[in-house]
């Protein structure tokens, strides 16, 4: 949920921290700090005070703290923070120092036994920790076994045995200005080598200016990293050889490029990824090659059930999945959330399928989820954004959505992509079983290859939208209602707008409507009403005039041969002609406009909003 970076080497660490934080600050930005070791010294610098006028982020404001400091300084950890134990304030912003000033940490996961640890912190060593945080311990426990003439690795074996949690950690230690150590359990941690040093971070995005090659740490395992080398080492101290994993994604795809915000940014590249997602897919006779995923139809029968679990814009790309691979490939598929899932005592075995579905490959619930369905004997297949991340490195198959870097913590490529290879493989699944045929497979992908351009004809509403926003922005309650297909989009389009506008939002089967919810409909309710299946339009229709009749604001979004929606509602909104399956590529991207223009039209902070981050690596 955090980030991290830390660099050891010949350039100025200040300015190589500082500028991979900028880079993840989506992940957390509430507070920010940098500790170096410069000339003898452990010198540590934060920032966390609430938004001001200036409307600078945490990072600009910690680089103008540290202008005219610590140019020469060779070694630095940083930190960008998205609080969960303790208020965002400079006291529990990291670094973390221990009380004898000797070592400072940065960390992101939970350490859950914290409150044991500190205690005996106290009662032992009469050490009591400044902060609320849980993280402190770290610092304070490797003080203690440094002071007890321990080096930093032993010192790290030594306080990670003792935690219980998930965490990535990198610590520096005042005493030895020739080393940042870092540690990984079920929390994202990559390292690099090049001539310029050694890097060490939560997310690819920071390294991506300096290296494209890099190591992705697996649980338990320890980075040394000095100017000169790097050596990831287990617990027994025994060197790991590890695969290098390149990743083909350039500097500019995470940058804005002229948008005035990164969510507008990936809305737009949508035409290309999806492209890209589709294309990669497909051989070249066109058909889909799944390329190095090993599914045959002896495979395939041996399934009896498959899970989709994912959490958030995920699951909801998952229950569009369900649909798909029920009509195309007969087989039974249950949709959950991860974090329900976990715990449930879900009835897997070696007959099961369990897809996980995930944009950054990191988030903890699903990754749980993930090994409880491994352990019961499932087969897993996920669907990743990045590549190298520790779900798409636990799985049997990984089937990767090619979205390129997603910096809005508002998803919206990241769905489209992963709906994109829900189609892929709920087509292929039909056609090694013969559910479906050749024909339908062909009309489908034929379907598929004309979403881009649509998206891109889909994007010209925009100046539209815009001006529904200035008419819905101070709304306290908006409706999305759906059938079918529809309504699995009604949550996606209600879930943009609440996390980016904070605007009460509700979505609902219509046909659900009259068994309650129909209650709230009065004149200050705006509904968005998607009607793109033809065979259930006529009854979205009646849905429409039913919360029209209690003056409901109600826009209709449906396919432009649906002009008769025209006189029950007060808006419509088209999407091009296509087949009902993929209409939620299409659909979707409307409703994105507009959690966007809202949120926009109210002043919010779009690409990190309010109590939110991108990659949620805690339970
Ligand atoms: O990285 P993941 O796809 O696993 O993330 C899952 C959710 O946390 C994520 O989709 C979240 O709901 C987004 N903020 C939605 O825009």
């Amino acid at each position: 949920m955090c980030g991290i970076v830390g660099y050891i080497g010949k350039g100025c660490a200040k300015d190589v921290v500082l500028d991979g934080l900028g880079k993840l600050e989506y992940r957390g930005y509430d507070s920010a700090g940098i500790a170096l070791l410069d000339k003898g010294r452990l010198a540590v610098e934060k920032i966390a005070e609430i938004q001001d006028e200036s409307n600078k982020s945490k990072i600009s404001k910690l680089q103008d703290l540290l202008k005219e400091k610590y140019s020469d300084a060779n070694v630095a950890i940083g930190h960008t923070r998205w609080a969960t134990h303790g208020t965002p304030s400079v006291l529990n912003a990291h670094p973390h120092v221990s009380n004898d000033g000797m070592i400072a940490v940065v960390h992101n996961g939970i350490v859950e036994n914290y409150s044991e640890l500190k205690e005996m912190l106290l009662k032992k060593h009469n050490i009591r920790c400044k902060s609320e945080t849980d993280s402190e311990v770290i610092a304070q426990l490797l003080s203690v076994f440094c002071a007890d003439g321990l080096d930093l690795v032993d010192a790290m074996l030594k306080a990670t045995g003792m935690m219980k949690g998930a965490y990535a950690i990198g610590a520096i230690y005042k005493n030895d200005e020739n080393k940042i150590v870092g540690y990984r359990k079920d929390a994202p941690l990559i390292a690099c080598h090049t001539d310029e040093g050694t890097f060490i971070a939560s997310d690819m995005t920071a390294l991506l200016k300096h290296s494209k090659d890099v190591y992705f740490l697996d649980d338990d395992e320890l980075v040394v990293c000095k100017a000169d080398s790097m050596q990831i080492l287990n617990r027994n101290k025994e060197v790991v050889e590890k695969e290098i994993f390149h990743i083909d994604w350039n500097i500019e795809t995470a940058e804005k490029g002229g948008y005035d915000h990164f969510m507008l940014k990936e809305i737009h590249d949508q035409p290309d990824v999806l492209e890209d997602t589709l294309s990669r897919r497909l051989d070249s006779n066109g058909r889909i090659n799944l390329d190095g995923i090993s599914l045959t139809l002896d495979d395939l029968n041996k399934i009896k059930k498959i899970y989709i679990v994912a959490c958030g814009t995920a699951y909801h790309a998952g229950l569009v999945g369900k649909t798909l691979i029920e009509k195309w490939a007969k087989i039974p598929v249950e949709v959950d959330v991860a974090s329900e899932f976990r715990y449930r005592d879900p009835l897997v075995d070696e007959n099961t399928l369990f897809i996980a579905v995930t944009q950054s490959g990191e988030t903890l619930d699903t990754l749980m989820a993930l090994r409880e369905a491994k352990k019961k004997g499932a087969r897993v297949l996920s669907i990743v954004n990045v590549v190298g991340s520790s779900i798409a490195r636990e799985s049997d198959d990984v089937f990767y959505t090619w979205a390129g870097p997603e910096i809005a913590v508002a998803s919206t490529k990241g769905y489209t992509t992963q709906l994109m290879c829900l189609y892929l493989i709920a087509l292929y699944m039909g056609r090694l079983k013969e559910t479906i045929s050749a024909e339908t497979e062909k009309k489908v992908l034929e379907e598929l290859k004309s979403v881009p351009s649509k998206v891109s004809g889909l994007l010209k509403n925009e100046g539209k939208i815009e001006e529904l926003a200035k008419k819905i922005y101070e709304k306290r309650s908006i409706f999305y209602i759906g059938r079918g297909l529809d309504a699995n989009v009604a949550l996606e389009g209600s879930l943009k707008l609440k996390e980016i506008s904070y605007i009460n939002s509700f979505a609902i089967a219509a046909g659900e409507l009259k068994h309650g919810t129909i209650a709230l409909m009065d004149e200050d309710t705006i509904v968005f009403a998607l009607a793109t299946q033809d065979e259930l339009a006529e009854k979205m229709l009646s849905n429409i005039v039913e919360v029209s009749a209690r003056d409901a604001y109600v826009v209709s979004i449906t396919k432009e041969k649906n002009d008769f929606f025209k006189d029950a509602s007060e808006m419509v909104l088209f999407i091009p002609e296509c087949i009902d399956e993929v209409t939620p590529l299409l659909s979707i991207v409307l409703l994105q406009l507009i959690a966007y223009f809202v949120a926009k039209e109210r002043g919010e902070n779009i690409d990190m909003p309010r109590n939110l981050a991108k990659s949620v690596t805690v339970e």
